[in-house]
C-alpha cells in the first residue's frame, strides 16, 4: 500500500486525473471503475477539462460504477446513475453505452447483481479503480459487518451510512435502505485502486487502514491484502491522523 500525501483537495484532484489520462493514454479502450459520493467530483471536474483541451480522448473508454441505491432509477436525481451522467458523461466524448450502473430498478436484483460481475469479466476486468471511503470504512456500499461479501450483491445500509448520506436528500426518510454494491472480491481484481480520502470525519478510519489490522468492521483494511493499492490524503488529514 503506497500513501501519497498531496497539499489540499485540489491537488488530490490533479494527480487522480493525470494517472488516468496516463493510463487512457497508454490503453485508449481502458476500463475506468468509478465512484459517486462528492470525493470524487474534483477528479470529473479535471477530467472534463482535459477532455476539453483534448489531453484526453474518451471514445473508446468503458466505465463501471460501484454502486446504485435500489429504488432510484437514471431519472431520479438522488440516483448514482443521474450523478455520473451529470458530473462526468455528458460533459465527455464518451459514448454512454460504455459506461455501466448497476440498475436499481431492475426486477431481479439478484440476477442484477451477478450478471454486473459477468459484465466485468466480459470487459476484461477493471484497469484502475477509484474508492471513496465512508466515516465507518464503508468502500462502495460494502459496510462493516461480521463478514464481508465478495460478489455484486444487495446489501442493507447502515444506520451511519444512512445519516452521513441524508445530507444529499430533503430528509433522511428519503434515504434508500438497501443498495446493489459491488463486493470485496470485485473491488479487489482491479488492476489498481486508489483510495481518496477527503473529510476529517475520515481520520479513524483512514487511522484504521493504515497502523491497524484487516477487519471486517472497517471494509476498507481489506485493501492492505491488494498489490497495488495508493492511498491519497491531504495534508490536514495527515497531520490530524498522526499515523506514523
Ligand atoms: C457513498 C458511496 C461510497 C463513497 C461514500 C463517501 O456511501 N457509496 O462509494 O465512498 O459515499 O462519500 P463522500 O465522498 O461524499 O464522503
Amino acid at each position: 500500500m503506497k500513501l501519497l500525501v498531496v497539499k489540499d483537495y485540489e491537488e488530490m484532484s490533479c494527480a487522480t486525473a493525470k494517472i488516468f489520462k496516463d493510463i487512457i493514454t497508454e490503453k485508449p479502450d481502458a476500463v475506468l471503475g468509478l465512484a459517486t459520493g462528492s470525493t470524487p467530483i474534483g477528479l470529473y471536474n479535471k477530467l472534463i477539462e482535459m477532455n476539453r483541451n483534448k489531453e484526453i480522448n474518451f471514445s473508446n473508454v468503458k466505465t463501471i460504477n460501484l454502486d446504485e441505491y435500489v429504488g432510484l432509477g437514471e431519472e431520479n436525481s438522488q440516483s448514482y446513475r443521474y450523478f455520473m451522467n451529470d458530473k462526468l458523461f455528458n460533459h465527455i466524448n464518451i459514448d454512454k453505452a460504455n459506461t455501466f450502473v448497476p440498475n436499481g430498478l431492475a426486477e431481479n436484483l439478484e440476477k442484477e447483481a451477478k450478471s454486473y460481475d459477468k459484465k466485468i469479466e466480459e470487459l476484461g476486468g477493471i484497469d484502475i479503480q477509484i474508492l471513496g471511503i465512508g466515516n465507518n470504512g464503508h468502500i462502495a456500499f460494502n459496510e462493516p459487518d461480521d463478514f464481508l461479501i465478495s460478489e455484486t450483491h444487495v446489501t442493507n445500509l447502515s444506520q451511519s451510512t444512512i445519516e452521513a448520506n441524508s445530507r444529499f436528500f430533503k430528509s433522511i426518510n428519503d434515504v434508500p435502505t438497501r443498495a446493489i454494491t459491488m463486493g470485496i472480491g470485485s473491488i479487489m481484481k482491479a488492476k489498481k485502486i486508489l483510495l481518496l480520502v477527503k473529510g476529517e470525519d475520515k481520520v479513524r478510519a483512514v487511522k484504521e487502514l493504515l497502523n491497524g489490522d484487516i477487519t471486517t468492521k472497517n471494509p476498507a483494511t481489506i485493501l492492505k491484502l491488494h498489490e497495488d493499492v495508493t492511498i491519497i490524503i491531504d495534508e490536514t488529514m495527515e497531520y490530524k491522523g498522526n499515523f506514523y
